[in-house]
C-alpha cells in the first residue's frame, strides 16, 4: 500500500493538462457490449478503476486493451458469461452499469449486488426498478442480481427520479437497455450530468436512436443492433475541478488545458465568489489567487448545480476562508470521511447530520492522515500542499482510482509529493 509523503506549503504555478473522464469512461465502457465487434475509445485515463473495468468485461468474453497510441480497446464479439462477479463489483460499484447492456444484448444477466462504500449505503434500487419496467423479470439469488428477458425488452414510458434528484448510473443503466428494446423509451428525470450526455452521443454513434440529449427527458427509439464505435472520451471535470481548488488554495496560478468551463459553471462561479480568479478562454483556463479567501456556503446537487464530487476538495478550501461557511451534502448525506482527517490536521468543522460548518482557520498543520475514498484523499492532499510540514496520506490506492499519477501531474508545477511504498 502506497503513502504520500508531501511537504507544504507549497505555491503551484505552470500548465496541467486535464485527462479524459473516469465517470465518462466507465459507462462507455460497458456500452461497448451493445455494439459486436472491436470498439475504439480514445483519451480513457489509466486509472485503477478502468483496469478494473477491463477485467469486468474481459470476464464477460470480451479482449480488452490498449492499442500503440494508448486508445483502449474492447472487442466484444463474443459475450458467452454475462455475470458480473462479485469479486470484481465489490472493488468498483460502477460495475452495475454492465447490467443494463448485458442484458439487452443476451437476454440475461447476473451481476453481484453492490454493496455500500465510504461514502453511504448506495442502493441501486431504481436502476432495477427501470429496468423491471421495461419488462425484465430481476430476482435476488446469493447475491446477485438475476435478470432475465428472454423476450428482449419493451419501451416504455419510466420516471426514474428520486427525493435526491436524479441517478447518473441508474439513467445510464437504462438508456443503454433501452436502446435495443422494442418501441419507444421515454426516461423522465433523467440525469443530466455531461458525462451522461457523453454516454448518449456515443450510443448514437453505434446506430442508437436518441432525443432529448442533455435534458432530463430522454426519448429512445429502440433499433435492432448497434454497431462498434470509435469515440473520444471527454475531459475530467472533476479533476479539472481539484487542479482548480489546487491553484487556490495555494495562492498559485495554474493553466489548465483541455478543461470543459461550459460544464463547470457552479463551481467556478463559487471560486470567484470567494476571491480566486477564473480566465477561460475555450478549452484552456487561468485560475490564480492573490488575495484572502472568502466563506461561501455550498450545496451540492445534481448537475448543473455543485458537485459532489467536489465537496471534500472545497472543503479543504474553505477551511483556510476568513469567516463561516456552511457546507450541505444533498447528494450522498454520509459523504463527509474527509471532516476527522481534515480536523486532524487543524481544520475547525463542525458536522451535524448532512451539514458542516467550516470555520475558517489560519493555517492547517501537517499530520498523518487516512485516505478513505477517492475524493477524501484528493481533500487530503489538497490540505496538505497548503498544510505548514510534512503530511502523510496513507492508502493512496483510493486516490489511484480516479487520478492518474497526480504526483506526477503536480510535481512539476511545484508541489514536493513523493509516493513511499510501505
Ligand atoms: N440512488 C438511489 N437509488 C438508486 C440509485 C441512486 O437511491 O437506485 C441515490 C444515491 O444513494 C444517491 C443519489 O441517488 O443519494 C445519486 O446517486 P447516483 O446514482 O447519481 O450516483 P452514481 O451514479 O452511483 C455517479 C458517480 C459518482 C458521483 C455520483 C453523483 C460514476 C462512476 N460515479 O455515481 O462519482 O458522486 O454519480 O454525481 O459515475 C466519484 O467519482 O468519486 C464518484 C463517487
Amino acid at each position: 500500500m502506497d503513502t504520500f509523503r508531501i511537504e507544504g506549503p507549497v505555491r503551484l504555478s505552470g500548465n496541467i493538462r486535464v485527462n479524459g473522464s473516469k465517470n465518462a469512461s466507465l459507462p462507455i465502457m460497458a456500452a461497448t457490449i451493445l455494439g459486436a465487434g472491436k470498439s475504439v475509445l480514445k483519451s480513457v485515463p489509466h486509472l485503477s478503476d478502468i483496469s478494473v473495468c477491463g477485467e469486468l468485461l474481459k470476464g464477460l468474453g470480451c479482449e480488452v486493451g490498449r492499442n500503440s497510441d494508448g486508445d483502449l480497446f474492447i472487442d466484444s464479439t463474443t459475450i458467452d458469461n454475462p455475470v458480473g462477479e462479485y469479486d470484481i463489483v465489490c472493488r468498483m460499484r460502477a460495475s452495475i452499469c454492465v447490467l443494463g447492456p448485458l442484458l439487452a444484448r443476451c437476454g440475461r444477466a447476473e451481476v453481484s449486488m453492490p454493496g455500500g462504500c465510504a461514502i453511504g449505503d448506495r442502493p441501486v434500487d431504481i436502476h432495477l426498478r427501470g429496468l423491471r419496467e421495461l419488462g425484465a423479470k430481476i430476482d435476488l439469488k446469493n447475491g446477485y442480481i438475476v435478470a432475465e428477458a428472454p423476450d428482449g425488452l419493451k419501451g416504455k414510458e419510466i420516471f426514474l427520479g428520486g427525493s435526491f434528484g436524479s441517478t447518473v448510473l441508474g439513467t445510464a443503466n437504462i438508456l443503454m437497455a433501452a436502446v435495443l428494446a422494442k418501441g419507444q423509451t421515454v426516461i423522465e428525470s433523467a440525469a443530466c450530468e455531461p458525462e451522461i450526455t457523453s454516454l448518449a452521443k456515443c450510443l448514437n454513434k453505434m446506430g442508437a436512436k436518441i432525443t432529448g440529449i442533455d435534458s432530463p427527458r430522454l426519448v429512445i427509439d429502440g433499433v435492432k443492433e448497434l454497431k462498434p464505435v470509435e469515440f473520444e472520451v471527454m475531459a475530467d471535470r472533476i479533476e479539472a475541478g481539484t487542479f482548480m481548488i489546487a491553484a487556490a488554495i495555494t495562492a498559485g496560478e495554474l493553466k489548465l488545458e483541455n478543461c470543459r468551463v461550459g460544464d463547470m459553471m457552479a463551481v467556478i462561479d463559487k471560486l470567484r465568489n470567494i476571491g480566486v480568479t477564473v480566465e477561460a478562454d475555450g478549452d484552456n483556463c487561468v485560475v490564480a489567487r492573490k488575495g484572502a479567501i472568502k466563506a461561501a456556503d455550498i450545496t451540492t446537487q445534481p448537475y448543473p448545480g455543485f458537485p459532489t464530487d467536489l465537496q471534500a476538495q472545497f472543503m479543504t478550501l474553505l477551511s483556510l476562508a476568513e469567516g463561516n461557511s456552511v457546507i450541505i451534502e444533498k447528494i450522498f448525506p454520509d459523504r463527509f470521511m474527509h471532516v476527522a482527517e481534515l480536523s486532524r490536521m487543524a481544520a475547525n468543522l463542525r458536522k451535524e447530520g448532512a451539514i458542516v460548518v467550516v470555520a475558517g482557520v489560519k493555517k492547517l498543520i501537517a499530520a498523518p492522515v487516512m485516505a478513505s475514498d477517492l475524493r477524501a484523499s484528493a481533500a487530503l492532499v489538497l490540505a496538505a500542499l497548503a498544510a505548514e510540514g510534512t503530511t502523510m496520506v496513507s492508502r493512496v490506492y483510493h486516490i489511484d482510482r480516479g487520478y492518474e499519477k497526480i504526483e506526477k501531474r503536480l510535481n512539476p508545477v511545484g508541489a514536493k509529493i513523493s509516493r513511499i511504498k510501505v
